[in-house]
């Protein structure tokens, strides 16, 4: 009997995929330069046909992470990118039907999974002035929720919890027996880490990506930290061999090269100062730039900007509609600051 889920066929998905071609995508909140060129020519030396044969191994890889990260390897799963953990947890800790809730905007796939699997995704929506209430938050949190997914920092909005919000989120989801995904994929951007909660307690997990700051979204890598329990669950559900061996090996050699993160750091921050001095003197309005993206209001019309920007400057970015007091604006990601220049070149001369 042939048989297709009905929900799958109305999944409304949109793929990114078009051609780059020429462009510069400031759509993905990807690195546009990447890692330096040397770096890449040295890791892939030691490349060989074995390498490559291989069905990858973790194990060592798990325990340079848990060095770098000051864990143990049981509170660790490595998984083919962020997007990847975050199913997992959604197909493991919720039921059909269950009761998740997220904030909104947010990072599109806890709804898209929400979706494909029947779960029950309850929106929590930003304030007019583009705060989050967090007592909205604990007022979702019935007896019947079985997920609270939250992002450190917030992905498009770029807000942040405080430790108090968090610790007072925190204790009525303990009461309640809900799970905690706390999405922290723009880490490093933004220091600060709820991580100390999925070590030290049960249902916190957290999530992080290779994709951002390590520049390495081409090869998918992304971890789940959790309690040793947790962690073997989420195991479960992975495919074998489910991490891509050039992935580990660049994400080594970025951990263990001495001042390899700080300059990656580094950069971004010079491209972040550039881009917000530039916007400020230019009398624009933006908000979020604790990620490496920036929500920024325009004069014009933000839809005719992101086609123009296309079609005559060969740079992506994107439109998001609703955004509180900034109604339809502009999402940039930020790099270094010669794509940032371009991007504000091209931004002053459609935007009037
Ligand atoms: C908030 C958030 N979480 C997760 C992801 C997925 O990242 P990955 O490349 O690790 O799947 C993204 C990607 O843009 C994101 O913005």
């Amino acid at each position: 009997m042939y048989y297709l889920d009905v929900k799958i066929e109305k999944l409304h998905r949109v793929f990114d995929q078009h051609e780059r071609k020429d462009y510069l995508r400031l759509d993905l909140n990807e690195n546009p330069g990447g890692l330096p060129q040397e770096f890449i020519d040295e890791v892939l030396t030691g490349i060989t046909p074995q390498f490559v044969a291989q069905y990858p191994e973790t194990l060592h890889f798990t325990e340079v992470l848990s060095n770098h990260l000051g864990t143990d390897i049981s509170n660790l799963c490595l998984v083919n990118g962020s997007a990847e953990g975050i199913r997992y947890i959604i197909q493991a800790f919720t039921s059909k039907n269950g009761r998740i809730v997220g904030v909104v905007p947010s990072y599109f796939m806890f709804q898209i999974y929400s979706e494909m699997y029947d779960r029950n995704f309850v929106k929590v929506p930003y304030e007019e002035d583009l705060s989050m209430n967090i007592d909205k938050i604990i007022a979702e949190l019935t007896e019947e929720t079985q997920l609270l997914i939250l992002l450190n920092p917030n992905n498009p909005m770029g807000n942040v919890y405080t430790e108090d919000e968090f610790e007072k989120i925190m204790t009525v989801a303990r009461e309640k027996h809900v799970t905690v995904l706390v999405d922290e994929a723009y880490h490093y951007f933004y220091p600060k880490t709820f991580i100390r909660y999925a070590l030290q307690e049960e249902h916190v997990f957290i999530t992080r990506t290779f994709s951002k700051l390590f520049s390495l979204a081409g090869c998918r890598l992304g971890y789940v930290v959790g309690w040793a329990e947790g962690i073997k669950m989420v195991q479960k559900m992975c495919t074998p061999h489910n991490t891509n061996a050039f992935a580990m090996k660049f994400a080594e050699k970025i951990l263990t090269t001495p001042g390899m993160l700080e300059s990656l750091i580094s950069k971004f921050e010079q491209g972040r100062r550039f881009l917000i001095d530039t916007l400020d003197a230019n009398g624009y309005e933006h908000k979020g730039e604790t990620g490496n993206f920036i929500f920024i209001k325009t004069n014009t019309d933000a839809q005719q900007i992101v086609e123009r920007m296309k079609e005559e400057k060969k740079i992506l970015i994107k439109a998001y509609s609703n955004v509180g007091k900034f109604g339809t604006c502009l999402r940039v990601s930020i790099g270094e600051p010669q794509f940032m220049k371009r991007f504000t070149d091209a931004l002053f001369e459609l935007d009037r």
